[in-house]
């Protein structure tokens, strides 16, 4: 007898786990994960992060632990995040040869050679009094181009302290040139440059202004981070390729799995998706409250970041999930 349903039967394909397993062309690399690190100045003991259950603000000897761990469980990469001690208009920590990303830099470099890539955030947020990501104008406005000068100052001090790839997260216009002639005339050519290419103006970034202790003073980001509503992604990704980034990468990662998968299709360089702190928070919240399955979410939003192309993650759980995939 006919069957009455389309012949067509996709369901033949998932019958046992071994044909899953087979026709399944995406998987999460432990190698392809990045761990973010936030190390601390002038602190004893790391210290819990309140809005990121699990997740701590290490000292420059508890990082060195958490990045060989990191490293042991086989992920690709580590990105630093500092927390300076003292913060002033300029963020002159950023730069500072004993800024707290420095010193961590160099700890890291020392102890883990190239068996790893270190990264390195490059901002001015963590540094600022104010909290923006850039020097401000008399009448509070972030100075785009006043702000190139400092990102490319800090660029060339994480390079000396012995970072392999500085991730520029500011969004201002021109940075990933202004760093990258920074780095070439400072003798750098090899230092490779993250470029936060498409970087929106989001909510879930709240917790990590927790953790990094820069939420901004007065106003928002809104001036220079990208609209959600805004079509301006490629230009933005097309402007840090010409400029001469390395890798671009698209934050938030799941709420913007469309950019992702724009990127991959027309980058040509390796496409990295960053899963900011709202996103571990959410899942880590429902499933302490026991209404998500913790593991199984974040393997599944893993798994979409990595369909919709991201060749690189950078996520709060890259050592666990590491651990757990190896
Ligand atoms: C800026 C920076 C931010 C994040 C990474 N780099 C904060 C911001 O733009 O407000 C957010 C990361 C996260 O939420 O996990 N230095």
């Amino acid at each position: 007898m006919t069957p009455s349903y389309p012949v067509s039967r996709p369901r033949r394909l998932r019958r046992t786990a071994a044909l899953r397993r087979l026709v399944a062309p995406v998987s999460v690399r432990p190698s392809a994960l990045v761990q973010p690190l936030f190390v601390k100045e002038a602190i004893d003991e790391p210290q819990p992060v309140v809005s990121m259950p699990g997740v701590v603000q290490h000292t420059r000897d508890s990082v060195r632990k958490a990045a060989a761990e990191a490293v042991s469980a086989g992920v690709g990469g580590l990105i630093l995040f500092g927390i300076p001690a003292l913060k002033d208009d300029r963020g002159s920590q950023a730069d500072a040869a004993d800024g707290i990303v420095q010193l961590a830099l160099a700890d890291l470099a020392a102890d883990l050679g190239s068996q790893t890539v270190l990264m390195a955030d490059l901002c001015l947020d963590e540094y600022t009094s104010h909290g923006h990501c850039g020097l401000l104008t008399a009448d509070g406005e972030v100075d785009n181009d006043a702000t190139l000068e400092r990102y490319a100052s800090i660029a060339v001090a994480q390079a000396v302290a012995g970072v392999h790839v500085v991730a520029p997260s500011g969004m201002m216009d021109g940075q990933v040139a202004a760093i990258r002639s920074a780095l070439d005339s400072a003798g750098f050519p090899d230092v490779a440059i993250c470029a936060y290419a498409a970087k929106y103006a989001s909510g879930f970034y709240g917790p990590f202004r927790d953790a990094a202790e820069c939420a901004p003073q007065f106003g928002d980001r809104a001036s220079y981070q990208q609209d959600p509503a805004a079509r301006d992604a490629m230009r933005e990704i097309e402007l840090d390729i010409a400029e001469g980034a390395d890798i671009i990468m698209i934050k938030p990662a799941l709420a913007y799995l469309d950019v992702i998968s724009q990127a991959a299709a027309m980058a040509g360089l390796p496409v990295a998706a960053y899963q900011v702190s709202g996103e571990y928070s959410m899942v880590e919240a429902a499933a302490a409250n026991g209404w998500l399955d913790r593991d199984r979410v974040i393997m599944e939003t893993l798994t979409a970041i990595s369909r919709a192309g991201a060749d690189i993650i950078l996520t709060y759980w890259a050592t666990e999930v590491a651990q757990r995939l190896s």
